[in-house]
């Protein structure tokens, strides 16, 4: 039982991906503090962890080095979750996204090594691999990002790797795939585009395509990526850097054709517009090292994640909508 009893810090736990890694640590019996700036996170997210007595929440900031070191103090797992999360917003603010992405790992880094934490778990993303042409990432490859996002998430991994190898702390980073499901921002231009296109078919508006929709993604279900973390903690893989994705890419082009299909809303139309900058065309990941490392496999097919995802909105915000 890895997690029982055992103090893990989660930054960003009011966050999509944070609170729904929160929910499950406190499920697996870990005493769970979450910290959040409240600046993406939004607390409703945190309403069913506060029903557990071993869940604490603290509002502060990841560049705030002495709040850290306060959170860390005789803490097992820290799980990095807290970002600066949107590759567009990215390249309209760089000094931002560099603040808060690599100044913060720096922050996280440094506090977990004076507290001697045992393991910190980081949210990297695909976006590191930026333009390199091979559909199929993997690990090896060269990584060129082209956007600040993707370099700060390089950054991010590199800091990560040299805490590791000079100062010994256990250090593992996930590189995300394109993640989406509940919890995930539906009032935001730069949430996930699963999002932004369900809010759209559900309000019978045609879905907006950034370029020729040609490009492609490998949507990771939110479960799926909380299955990895999890692993990450249980195994011992200091010093790695492992993709998680779904395994199953997708073209913008037929992704809307099926959200068009699940929301029953086949009248609507792609509509096109110029591209993104700082988009990448292909993203799909390579999963032979998180298989043999983290014995990790995904549980969700595309179809199925959007399928949960939806009813759980429908259900949440009590929306008269069928999913087909
Ligand atoms: C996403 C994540 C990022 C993560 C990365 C890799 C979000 C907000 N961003 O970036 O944090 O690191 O995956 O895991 O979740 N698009 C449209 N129409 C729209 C919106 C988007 O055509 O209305 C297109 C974009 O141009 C892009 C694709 O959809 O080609 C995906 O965009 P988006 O959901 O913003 O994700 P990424 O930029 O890939």
């Amino acid at each position: 039982m890895t997690f029982q009893g055992k103090k893990v810090v989660v930054t960003g736990a009011a966050g999509f991906i944070g609170s729904n890694l929160t929910d499950s640590l406190l499920e697996l019996g870990a005493e769970v503090v979450g910290i959040d700036n409240l600046f993406n996170g939004r607390t409703e997210n945190l309403d069913e962890a506060r029903k557990n007595k071993n869940f604490q929440f603290h509002k502060g900031d990841v560049r705030d080095l002495s709040f850290l070191l306060d959170m860390f103090e005789e803490t097992d797992f820290v799980y990095h979750e807290a970002a600066f999360a949107s590759v567009p917003q990215s390249v309209k603010m760089p000094e931002n996204c560099h603040d808060v992405n690599v100044n913060g790992i720096m922050n996280v880094l440094n506090a977990a090594r004076r507290m001697d934490v045992k393991k910190v778990i980081f949210a990297s993303s695909s976006s590191v691999y930026g333009e390199i042409p091979d559909l199929k990432k993997n690990e090896e490859m060269r990584r060129v990002p082209i956007s600040p996002y993707g370099a700060a998430k390089l950054a991010c991994e590199a800091y990560m790797y040299v805490f590791y190898h000079v100062y010994g702390l256990k250090t593992t980073s996930l590189r995300y795939f394109n993640v989406y499901g509940p919890r995930q921002r539906d009032d935001s231009p730069y949430t996930g585009v699963i999002a932004i296109w369900f809010n759209r078919a559900r309000n019978n508006q045609n879905l907006i395509v950034f370029g020729d929709g040609e490009q492609s993604r490998d949507f990771t279900y939110v479960k799926d990526v909380i299955q990895a973390n999890l692993l990450a903690g249980e195994k011992d893989v200091p010093g790695e850097i492992i993709n998680i994705g779904a395994g199953n890419p997708i073209s913008l082009n037929d992704l809307g054709r099926l959200i068009l299909k699940l929301t029953d809303r086949e009248h609507l139309k792609l509509e096109y517009t110029d591209p993104r900058p700082g988009d990448i065309k292909h993203s799909f990941a390579d999963l032979t090292k998180a298989q043999e490392m983290l014995n990790f496999q995904p549980k969700y097919t595309q179809e199925e994640g959007l399928r949960e995802y939806f009813k759980w909105y429908i259900e949440k915000n009590n929306i008269d909508l069928e999913i087909h």
